[in-house]
């Protein structure tokens, strides 16, 4: 079963008139429990073979052999691709065609940039026999010294951070605000690599017919993998199918096609059979994208009243040693507290490290931990609490950009948080809590912010002659509910209950939908189809009101609205006729319309567009072990309009999640002597469970954005992540009187330090 093939299937709770709004479980969640959801790897085509990667154990140097021939010998092994028989390629995978093509390794050559790179692929009759023979390969190489950690290389001023930012932000004279400072903050915090991980790994099923090529993949972008996919066979993108119906996550991982999954349509090519290559959990920790590590200095000036003088964030970050992409963690500074003086600044370092990649709202979860734990560190300097210095040092509009907020309901979520929580009884000196079994208990606060982001989307509805609809749109359903919250546009679009609607989605031959990411999937795809249905709608009111045997006849198209089914006169809603009416008397099948959905320019250059929250958290620590429980968070979060508040609060509760782990538990650590990831696994890199976080409450805050897009939506994808690691953070210190300031927190900082 795949969305692109089922009839609507309809939650038994839906009720009539606007699906916006209505809290409807996920679509897809039957079919996932059921098992009948088809993820890529599920794909069985006639003829399959199995391809298993080999990857490097060393993280810089050569390649110098491999026992092609033993693998080869191996039984049901049918081939092996190396640098020396991979299949040409109509472009240099190094070349840099545009930002989002990053660069990538399909055995271009006996280079080894990284741990874990793919050195060659084993094709076989089973997934056993490629193992096997992978195994056989025998790699022999020249090893080059790695380089590891931040300090590994000499830092350099990047040309820019994340994709086209600029690397570094002057407003003010920040120095000048330091030294009228009656209290300053001078800190520097560490955060960790840490990896996606999301639950599905890549998968590829690549099938080619003729110089057709059938892709079941996941992707969080089908038309950026089409065009980055053709560029590099030589082939029109539109040759190119691409089937994505389920994603079992993705966080950035899957925005764009990566290494193993070009060699897995290579290794297609080369046997002329269909191939499935589905990466294992440790060949994840290298060629899929990984979150660089972080050092930031935050230097804060305050005076005496609390007002902030001066905020100064500078990150010194890394990137692989043949790509530029930039996490933009100091970014998080332009928005969040009013200055006068405010300067973002970016180094970067270049490791033996597979080129980092978004990772689940990069630059503002990273940034936001440092910045949010030095506000707290200020407030404390200052003898306020924390909250009641984040109100005083509200931002009223963009501090770096002087420009209107598009909306901006923060106050109301700090008030509502704080309210749910009990902020008001805390106590302001740390250390001062206790629970029945002797835990220190502390409270922190975080403020959330993600930029409300719009990318380019088109969608296809068509009205047909029994008065039902269609909606087609290549959307991604990453496990976010896309599938969901998208239909639910889609109905009110063409004024019909979902079960009138069939939603056609997560297939690369249907209207491009943008990237599933920077949390702007529902706003762009969104837009787009409301569009498409708004066109359809005319088109059938343009039938009507200028037919005299309608009762709309004359009304004009302003005149008209859609409903149940039905077009009906604004002035006179008992007056109107069924779709089925309109396009039966004109003898027409179906009346189709196409829409997009991309940002205003106007409202862009005019405002500055932000989700925003608070965050509010509890963590309860054993004396004498220093172990950290959260034992509540409480985050409160108003981002535009809210199309399914299940499923937005779902991603929120997701994202204060990803907030505890990056506070307190995750962490890639390579090995300093030969750069691999020492805890390639889900058993050792860190990913919270249930037991890791008690009790978890996500509000939404009311908030009506006339500015962002026709439906103001803001997206809830990311902001959860951002705020919710620093009031952990806070909470510790909070709880404890230490301080820590390199993430995540573990129990030996707090032990040695108490
Ligand atoms: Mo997200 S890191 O934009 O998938």
């Amino acid at each position: 079963m795949s969305p692109e093939l089922s009839p609507t299937h309809n939650p038994a709770h839906v009720r009539h008139g606007s699906s916006i709004g209505q809290p409807l479980t996920r679509r897809d969640g039957v079919f996932k429990v059921t098992g009948q959801a088809r993820f890529a790897a599920d794909n069985h085509p006639a003829g399959l073979l199995h391809a298993v990667l080999a990857v490097s154990s060393i993280a810089r140097g050569r390649v110098t052999s491999l026992d092609v021939a033993a693998a080869k010998a191996h039984p049901g092994v049918v081939e092996v691709m190396t640098p020396a028989n991979r299949p040409p390629l109509a472009l240099d995978p190094d070349a840099k065609t545009n930002p989002f093509a990053f660069r990538i390794d399909v055995l271009q050559s006996d280079r080894v940039r990284y741990a874990n790179q793919p050195i060659a692929v084993v094709i076989a009759e089973s997934l056993e026999a490629a193992t096997e023979g992978a195994a056989l390969l025998a790699p022999h190489y020249e090893t080059e010294p790695a380089r590891v950690g931040l300090d590994a290389g000499d830092s350099f001023a990047p040309a820019a951070v994340g994709v086209g930012n600029p690397a570094q932000v002057r407003h003010g004279d920040v120095e000048a605000g330091l030294a009228a400072a009656t209290h300053r903050v001078d800190a520097t915090y560490e955060t960790a690599a840490q990896y996606h991980n999301a639950m599905e790994p890549h998968a590829i099923v690549a099938q080619w017919d003729g110089d057709r090529l059938i892709l079941d993949t996941p992707s969080q972008g089908m038309a950026i993998a089409q065009g980055r996919l053709g560029e590099l066979l030589g082939i029109s993108p539109d040759k190119i199918h691409i089937r994505s119906p389920f994603l079992g996550g993705g966080f950035g991982s899957k925005g764009l096609i990566n290494g193993p999954q070009v060699l897995g349509v290579l290794a297609a090519r080369l046997v002329g059979r269909p191939v499935k290559l589905v990466l294992r959990r440790e060949h994840m920790y290298g060629p899929v994208g990984h979150r660089s590590p972080s050092r930031q200095r935050l230097r804060l000036g305050a005076a005496g009243d609390g007002l902030l003088t001066a905020i100064d964030h500078h990150a010194r970050i890394a990137s692989s040693s043949f790509d530029d992409f930039y996490e933009p963690a100091a970014d998080a500074s332009h928005t969040l507290y009013a200055s006068p003086a405010i300067a973002t600044t970016h180094e970067a370092v270049r490791l033996d490290t597979g080129t980092p990649l978004f990772m689940r709202a990069p630059g503002e979860a990273t940034g936001s931990l440092a910045l949010e734990s030095a506000i707290d560190e200020a407030a404390h300097a200052c003898g306020l609490d924390p909250l009641a210095f984040r109100l005083k040092n509200y931002a009223e509009v963009e501090p770096t950009s002087g420009k209107p907020f598009s909306s901006k309901a923060l106050r109301e979520c700090y008030a509502q948080g704080a309210e749910r929580f009990g902020w008001s009884r805390r106590p302001l000196a740390p250390r001062q809590m206790r629970d029945d079994h002797g835990f220190l208990v502390g409270w922190g606060v975080g403020t959330a912010t993600f930029p409300a982001l719009m990318f380019a989307a088109e969608a296809r509805a068509v009205i047909t002659a029994d008065g039902s609809g269609t909606v087609e749109i290549g959307a991604h359903d990453m496990g976010q509910g896309a599938w969901t919250a998208l239909a639910q546009i889609a109905a009110d679009g063409l004024g019909l209950d979902l079960d009138q609607l069939t939603f056609k989605s997560g297939s690369s031959d249907l209207p491009d939908a943008g990237i599933a990411g920077g949390s702007a999937h529902t706003a762009t795809a969104g837009t787009a189809i409301h569009n498409a249905g708004a066109a359809a709608i005319a088109k059938l009111a343009e039938l009507a009101t200028t037919d005299a045997r309608s009762p709309l006849y004359g009304a004009g198209n302003a005149g008209v609205i859609a409903r149940d089914g039905r077009l009906v006169r604004r002035d006179d809603d008992q007056r109107g006729e069924s779709y089925a009416d309109i396009l039966g008397r004109a003898g027409l099948a179906q009346v189709e319309a196409r829409g997009t959905g991309v940002p205003d320019p106007a409202a862009q250059a005019n405002y500055a567009m932000h989700a925003h929250g608070a965050v509010f958290a509890e963590v309860k620590v054993d004396p004498e072990l220093g172990q950290i429980r959260v034992s509540r968070v409480v985050g409160a979060f108003a981002a535009g309009r809210v199309i399914n508040p299940r499923l937005a609060q779902s991603q929120l509760l997701g994202g204060m999640i990803w907030g505890v782990s990056f506070a307190l538990h995750e962490e890639a650590i390579a090995d300093r002597r030969s750069g691999r990831i020492l805890n390639a696994n889900l058993g050792e890199y860190h990913v919270p469970v249930n037991a890791d976080v008690p009790s978890l409450e996500a509000l939404m805050v009311e908030e009506h954005d006339p500015h962002v897009n026709a439906l103001g939506i803001k997206g809830v994808g990311e902001i959860g992540i951002t705020g919710s690691a620093g009031a952990v953070a806070n909470a510790v210190w909070h709880a404890t009187g230490v301080r820590v300031r390199r993430f995540p927190i573990r129990i030996d900082d707090l032990v040695v330090a108490s």
